[in-house]
């Protein structure tokens, strides 16, 4: 039985740093013209509604994207990731905040194409009445842990795959190895971004999770954290990472100049840390 529901947290510190990297990524892959496919193993519903209950109820979004939306005219690189919120918003209100596969698929070209797994009975439907209708979409309920590995070899040579499970269990970390390692075996020329969180020292799995994808990186390995509080001793999220295999050529630098200006804008007070740093360098 899953019981995380990303409504809760769409569009928290969390999700900023996730989707511009994100985008980042898929703006480099536009760069060539030959076509690509995104993949997400963890898709979620798509799109939520910051006004509903379960966003309001934790507010996690007014210290995220709510923060970094005014700020938006300082980012011209994530210009496809506000357009992506815009598309869903009618003025300068933000209700709306699109998840993963609706900022990819809005910012995929028509010869690109998107295949989503999702495991969650609600969240699959919602992923279908979200992006169900757009033909460059498969949609897949199905774990996507073997999904992931289980699409591959795909027919399009060049790809990028979002891996972003909830670590609900703490199984989920192992199961994320596996299942990029699988992937490789099939695939080691795709893009691998894993979203990790950074939690209290006594749960925090994240070093251990960077140890084993070090060993799994066929070309690189390159990371970039984001917190916004100081590690607490018990419990909560502080800050979250994403762990790329092999990162596009100067991803490093541009998302050195990127988390420095997420920082200032959502952590203006500096508690936390940003860093970016090569696990393992190009060759
Ligand atoms: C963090 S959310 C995904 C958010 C989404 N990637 C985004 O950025 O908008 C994780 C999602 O994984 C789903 N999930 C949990 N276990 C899964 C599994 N084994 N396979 C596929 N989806 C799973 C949950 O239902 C949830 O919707």
């Amino acid at each position: 039985m899953l019981s995380y529901r990303h409504s809760f947290h769409a569009g928290n510190h969390a999700d900023v740093l996730k989707h511009a990297t994100l985008s980042l990524l898929l703006e480099k892959f536009k760069q060539k013209a030959k076509p690509f496919c995104y993949l997400d193993s963890h898709s979620g519903g798509g799109l939520y509604d910051l006004h509903d209950e379960t966003a309001q109820k934790t507010g996690e979004y007014i210290h995220g994207i709510q923060k970094l939306y005014q700020h938006r005219q300082d980012y011209p690189e994530l210009t496809g990731y506000f357009e992506a919120i815009a598309h869903h918003n009618s003025d300068d209100q933000l209700r709306y905040y699109p998840g993963s596969p609706e900022i990819a698929r809005l910012l995929l070209r028509d010869h690109d194409s998107l295949q989503l797994m999702e495991l969650h009975n609600t969240e699959i439907e919602n992923l279908r009445n979200n992006l169900g209708g757009d033909e460059r979409v498969g949609i897949h309920h199905r774990n996507g842990f073997e999904g992931l590995p289980g699409i591959l070899p795909l027919p399009v040579k060049r790809g990028l795959a979002l891996i972003d499970p909830s670590y609900e269990l703490k199984q989920d970390y192992a199961a994320v190895v596996k299942s990029v390692k699988q992937s490789i075996k099939r695939w080691n020329t795709g893009v691998y971004a894993v979203w990790y969180p950074m939690l209290a020292a006594e749960r925090d799995h994240s070093q251990w999770l960077l140890s084993q994808l070090e060993a799994l990186a066929p070309k690189n390995l390159l990371v970039a954290e984001l917190s916004v509080e100081p590690q607490a001793q018990d419990f909560g999220m502080h800050g979250s990472g994403m762990a790329i295999i092999n990162a596009p050529y100067q991803l490093d630098t541009q998302l050195q100049a990127l988390l420095s200006k997420l920082h200032q804008h959502l952590d203006p007070q500096q508690n936390g840390e940003q860093s970016v740093r090569w696990i393992v360098q190009p060759g």
